[in-house]
């Protein structure tokens, strides 16, 4: 169960009678949103791909001591902010699953490819473009490793790409080498990929991804929530609010604020417009960032998402760790409101699958109706465009 309260502590910062035009535009950008051709992460699967990736992950699993995805952006956040979640702090015991080609570090690489020179492992690249420039340097570097080690009909067993369905290098090598892929639809962009074997197949290694879809598609319901969030921070940025700052408290929650600031960066900056994302983790960050957020530039509003229960009964002079944590959290949303930060409050009953894609389908819709409220095509980049061709020019040179 998720409850959400968009109004306690933001109702100061803006007028009955604006929230009220917004309202007036719901139906317009709900008919804008749904005659979209880039919405094809609120279609259901066909049954032919859920089977394809557990039956993949089955394989990988028998077959591999580990597997390591390779991805950036879009293609990556999804699912390794998911893995983070459910994985324990210590002694983990899930399949091991390495994420890289993130950074461009050479020390990071170096390092995974010493790791790797001695184990059996798969590699699943991920690039819905195929040209994606850390992307392709990672594969080239780990597929290296592999061609050491095996003949080419060997190392078709060992890679697996996710990729666009005719277009790119990665379909090109596909079809010229005939390795096993899936595909990532036209109709759907990185940033709204979850739903897609680009993280379903990672996922699939250590979760049900039967729970992870039918949640995911039961976020539908929160649709009117969905734009209630749009409209709320829409107003608040309007009121000179222009950065968000998501709030945690639950350290493994940190990358789900990743793949947030993601999905709201690259939906919503676009001609000189949006709101900045940032995360923050509590009670951490009250020891830094808290001063400015309280006391600094009058520039930020808060999202918090707050778990109720943890299922962990750890107590501290007779209070239960977990209440003592929500109750300070409290605190401070009534402080930092009262330092005039507008407060925006979703609160899970506890971490489960079910909340967390419940969520993620919440988020993809929001940034979605905020993309049209301010304007500006929710779907496109081109700001992350522009980099990619200087970079193509510095390296040609
Ligand atoms: O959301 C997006 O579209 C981007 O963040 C992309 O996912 C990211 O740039 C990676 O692109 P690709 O999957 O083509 O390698």
């Amino acid at each position: 169960m998720i409850k959400f309260d968009f109004n306690t502590y933001t109702k100061n910062y803006f007028s009955e009678l604006e929230y009220l035009k917004i309202l007036e535009k719901k139906s317009d950008i709900i008919s804008k949103f749904n005659s979209s051709n880039m919405i094809g992460w609120t279609r259901e699967l066909d049954q032919s791909i859920i089977d394809d990736i557990k039956a993949t992950a089955k394989y990988v699993k028998e077959n591999f001591e580990l597997l390591v995805v390779i991805g950036i952006g879009g293609s990556f956040l999804g699912s390794y902010a998911f893995d983070k979640l459910f994985r324990k702090y210590f002694n983990d015991d899930k399949f091991e699953v390495i994420y890289a080609g993130t950074t461009l570090s050479s020390e990071y690489l170096d390092e995974l490819v010493n790791y790797l020179k001695n184990k059996n492992f798969c590699l699943n690249v991920i690039s819905k473009s195929g040209t994606t420039m850390e992307t392709t340097i990672t594969y080239k570097v780990l597929k290296d490793v592999l061609k050491r080690k095996y003949n080419s009909e060997e190392l078709k067993k060992h890679i697996i790409v996710t990729t666009d369905k005719e277009k790119g290098s990665l379909r090109e090598e596909v079809n010229t080498l005939g390795y096993k892929s899936f595909v990532i639809p036209n109709d759907i962009g990185g940033r709204y990929s979850f739903i897609t074997p680009a993280h379903l197949l990672p996922l699939s290694i250590n979760y049900d991804i039967d729970d992870i879809i039918k949640g995911y598609f039961h976020g539908k319901r929160l649709i009117d929530r969905a734009y209630d969030y749009a409209a709320t921070r829409y107003l608040l940025s309007k009121h000179g609010k222009v950065v968000e700052n998501y709030c945690f408290c639950e350290e493994n929650m940190l990358y789900f604020g990743e793949w947030l600031k993601q999905l709201f960066a690259e939906t919503e900056g676009k001609d000189g417009k949006g709101i900045f994302p940032t995360s923050t983790l509590y009670t951490r960050d009250l020891h830094s960032l808290g001063q400015f957020i309280q006391d600094g530039n009058k520039i930020l509003f808060e999202t918090y998402i707050k778990i109720k229960d943890n299922n962990y009964y750890l107590e501290y002079n007779g209070k239960n760790l977990n209440d003592i944590n929500n109750i300070v959290i409290d605190s401070v949303i009534r402080a930092h409101s009262e330092g005039n930060v507008a407060c925006l409050e979703i609160e899970l009953d506890k971490l489960t699958i079910e909340n967390i894609t419940n969520l993620i389908y919440f988020f993809q819709l929001s940034a979605a109706f905020s993309g049209y409220l301010f304007e500006i095509n929710p779907f496109n980049q081109p700001g992350v465009e522009i980099y990619k061709k200087e970079v193509r020019k510095s390296l040609e040179n």
